[in-house]
């Protein structure tokens, strides 16, 4: 069976907008479009996309905390909407990270509460709790309240708390979001450890190098939609005879903006790094480009100090898509 099919979801929201003080009017955002996945039983499955594509509301229709506004999923086998308590119970769910704690009790008490919000018999919570406290190695902080956590306690404790019904599927939204590198890569350690164990695993991310390193198969989802699925290196290779080039330096508009009217330019994305700019192209024929790349953006004002021709990243094939990177803020 697969654990989670989703066809054709499409979810709008709709929301008041404020014009002047006594106007308003309505306004939709189309956050999903028609979204069709599968997921197979026992991989960890990366939802890859910028800040806005979608990727939370995705997850809040698939764990049944929103209605999608059309489109079917079944999850574990129940069908989205007809069957949602079943569902529930067989999800382990990290959304929100640390919002979803209650900040007045202690990290165990957290854990045993939402164990009986699953209808575990109490004895049952509490060796749930006791187990998930000493996995996490949580044990010291466990009787504390969770207001006197740092951010990455609160976080391990958000991560502890999609354990607690021991479901087959856990999905987590962002779950490194706020964490600092070394306690971002302790819980990626454990998603693999989960996953080695037999759990599903559904990752939503916007940094890259998260997808790449620690999932099976990956969607990229941009403004609502998915735009490419499939293992990463099916990904890159979907790129083709695409080949990458970036270079940094400083860089006037005006030049980035005559590299793209060259015929071997196919997508080109400009980000900035610590004054700098640095122009990633996809391109078909790097060799041809190359010289042709170096005049117009001198003769442009261009000061480089960098060009290095790349292996192909998951982000270059969202640029290659989109033209633009996933740092950039989509929401709407
Ligand atoms: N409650 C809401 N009402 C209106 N628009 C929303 C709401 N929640 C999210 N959105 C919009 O829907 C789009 C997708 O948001 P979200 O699912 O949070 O994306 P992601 O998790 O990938 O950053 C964005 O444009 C966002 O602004
Ligand atoms: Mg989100």
């Amino acid at each position: 069976m697969q654990p989670v099919i989703v066809q054709n979801l499409s979810k709008i929201y709709h929301s008041k907008q404020r014009q002047g003080l006594f106007k308003s009017s309505r306004r939709e955002v189309h956050a999903l479009k028609n979204v069709s996945l599968e997921i197979r039983e026992g991989e960890i499955f990366g939802l890859l996309g910028p800040n806005g594509a979608g990727k939370t509301t995705l997850i809040k229709c698939l764990t049944t905390l929103l209605l999608p506004t059309s489109g079917r999923a079944w999850i574990n086998g129940y069908e989205l909407t007809k069957e949602d308590d079943a569902i529930r119970a067989t999800v382990g769910c990290m959304l929100m990270g640390e919002r979803g704690l209650y900040w007045k009790l202690t990290g165990r008490e957290n854990l045993v509460f939402f164990g009986a919000l699953y209808h575990l018999p109490p004895a049952e919570r509490k060796r749930r709790a006791n187990e998930i406290i000493e996995r996490l190695n949580l044990g010291e902080i466990a009787d504390r309240t969770v207001e006197t956590y740092s951010s990455g306690q609160k976080m391990k404790l958000a991560f502890g708390k999609a354990l607690i019904n021991d479901a087959p599927l856990l999905i987590l939204d962002e779950p490194t979001n706020t964490l600092d590198v070394p306690s971002a890569r302790e819980l990626r350690a454990m998603v693999r450890e989960l996953n080695q164990e037999g759990k599903t695993v559904i990752y939503t991310t916007h940094i890259m190098a998260e997808a790449e390193t620690l999932c099976d198969r990956v969607a990229i989802i941009d403004k609502g939609r998915v735009i490419a699925s499939g293992t990463v290196a099916e990904l890159k290779e979907s790129l083709g005879q695409e080949t990458v080039i970036r270079l940094e330096g400083v860089i006037p508009q005006q030049a980035s903006e005559a590299v793209r009217e060259l015929s071997g330019v196919s997508q080109l994305a400009v980000t900035a790094v610590n004054g700098h700019n640095l122009l990633t192209i996809v391109t078909p024929n790097q060799q041809h480009l190359l010289p042709q790349l170096i005049h117009t953006l001198t003769t442009h004002g261009a000061i480089l100090r960098n060009i290095t021709p790349q292996e192909v990243t998951l982000e270059d094939v969202f640029i290659a898509h989109t033209g633009r990177t996933l740092a950039e803020d989509t929401r709407e």
